[in-house]
């Protein structure tokens, strides 16, 4: 058998489907089994021509598109539907994704846009296929949430009621660090609507992100996890937002804390990222941490609204949990450490200096600074937390008094 990408095609305009047979017809490694002017033809079609992909014209009389995918997924789930629509209204593309299509072309399309997301889907169910065939082999049942291992790693979430006081920066940089130590780890872009990461590391969403899982949500289990973490060069696997800000709006909190949960069983740290906001996917995020690092700089403004978020912890029972990372500690003008310190009344936890020369060169150029710069300050800084965060020892015991030393005088000369 021919291992050519086999493709149905579903459209109740015979122009269209012939001008999108003779496109694909250019294609070696593309095949089009058939084509079907409804729904429910391309129901009766599909169980008997097995296509891998299936183009669907989300506008048809009778049984739409939506309707026809919805049916399909159960009929064939091996299929992946890339729905074909003429508008690209958010509301559809919601619809889409919800009834299980995995791609969503808007009409005119390019021939390179639709062999592309053909390609992609394809690729991406075979990956899901393999893996499901390793448990088989192994003799293990495909992975459920529910039957896995106790939790091997932990979940590191970083929290600021505030924006621009480095959460991003940190987590990149700290997943960046823990993997230079050994570690396994995940980083999770739980900024959904606006997330840094994919800029921060020049990763692009469009490839893959969470917007790939979205047909799964309904299922509730984040079977197809794998196939939406990107590795990055630093070997920490990236689950990056959706490319576009409607997409993020159909990932439940549910959904979220599965795949959190999920990526804990073979990571040893997972990292989240957040949005300054306290809605139900943030308190999510925060709830299945086994530490929070909640940030601050020294800002009047900052240190209010961290104060007001403290408040919030203390009530949901965080406190235990909670870490206070000071960012920028020796920026300050005009507040000192000590004043922070009494005005939230706990101790700052950890601080990372201030470095706009290695962090900007490094954001600008798409690289973590602890990969750049590693002999920077904010650098070590920032190993150091990794390997607090992680529980891996300094390298010897010199070390270790080295580095307090110089924090110690760091300390001296910053804050006092
Ligand atoms: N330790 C630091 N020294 C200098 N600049 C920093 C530091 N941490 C963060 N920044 C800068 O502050 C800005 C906001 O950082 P970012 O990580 O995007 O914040 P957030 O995610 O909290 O909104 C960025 O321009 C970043 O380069
Ligand atoms: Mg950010």
């Amino acid at each position: 058998m021919s291992d050519r990408i086999r493709i149905l095609i579903v459209d109740d305009i015979p122009e269209t489907r012939e001008h999108l047979a003779k496109l694909l017809g250019f294609e070696s490694d593309m095949e089009v089994v058939g084509a079907a002017e409804s729904g429910p033809e391309a129901l009766e079609l599909a169980p008997r021509l097995t296509p891998d992909v299936v183009l669907m014209d989300i506008n048809m009389p009778g049984m739409d598109g939506i309707a026809t995918s919805e049916r399909l997924a159960s009929l064939l789930p091996s299929a992946s539907v890339i729905m074909m629509s003429v508008q690209g209204e958010a509301d559809y593309l919601r619809r889409s994704m919800l009834a299980g299509a995995r791609e969503f072309l808007v009409k005119p399309f390019s021939a390179d846009e639709l062999t592309t997301s053909i390609r992609k889907v394809h690729e991406r169910e075979r990956e899901k296929q393999a893996r499901t065939a390793d448990h088989v082999e192994a003799g293990v049942r495909a992975p459920l949430a529910a039957d896995r291992p106790a939790r091997a790693g932990s979940v590191v979430t970083i929290f600021s009621p505030k924006g621009g006081v480095g959460r991003t920066t940190l987590a990149v940089n700290l997943a960046v660090a823990a993997a230079q130590l050994g570690r396994q780890v995940a980083l999770v872009d739980g900024s959904l609507q606006f997330g840094d990461i994919a800029v921060m590391l020049n990763l692009d969403p469009r490839h893959r992100s969470l917007a790939d899982l979205v047909p799964e949500i309904a299922s509730g289990v984040p079977e197809s996890l794998e196939t939406a973490l990107v590795r990055h060069d630093s070997g920490v696997d990236v689950l990056l937002a959706p490319p576009t800000p409607e997409t993020a709006e159909l990932i439940t909190p549910a959904y979220m804390r599965g795949v959190l949960e999920r990526l804990r069983q073979d990571h040893d740290l997972v990292v989240v990222d957040t949005p300054p906001i306290l809605n139900d996917m943030t308190l999510t995020l925060l709830d299945v941490a086994d530490r929070i690092l909640a940030m601050l700089t020294l800002e009047i403004t900052n240190i209010r609204n961290l104060r007001l978020f403290l408040d919030v912890a203390r009530q949901l029972g965080y406190d235990d949990r909670l870490d206070l990372v000071l960012n920028r500690a020796d920026s300050s003008l005009g507040i000192r450490v000590a004043d922070v310190e009494r005005s939230i009344g706990r101790k700052v936890d950890h601080s990372i200096v201030s470095d706009g020369r290695s962090v900007v060169y490094a954001l600008n150029r798409g690289i973590p600074f602890v990969i750049s710069s590693p002999e920077a300050q904010v650098s070590q800084d920032l190993v150091r937390l990794a390997r607090d965060l992680s529980g891996v020892e300094p390298a010897s015991r010199e070390a270790q008094t080295a580095a307090h030393r110089t924090a110690q005088r760091r300390s001296l000369f910053a804050w006092r």
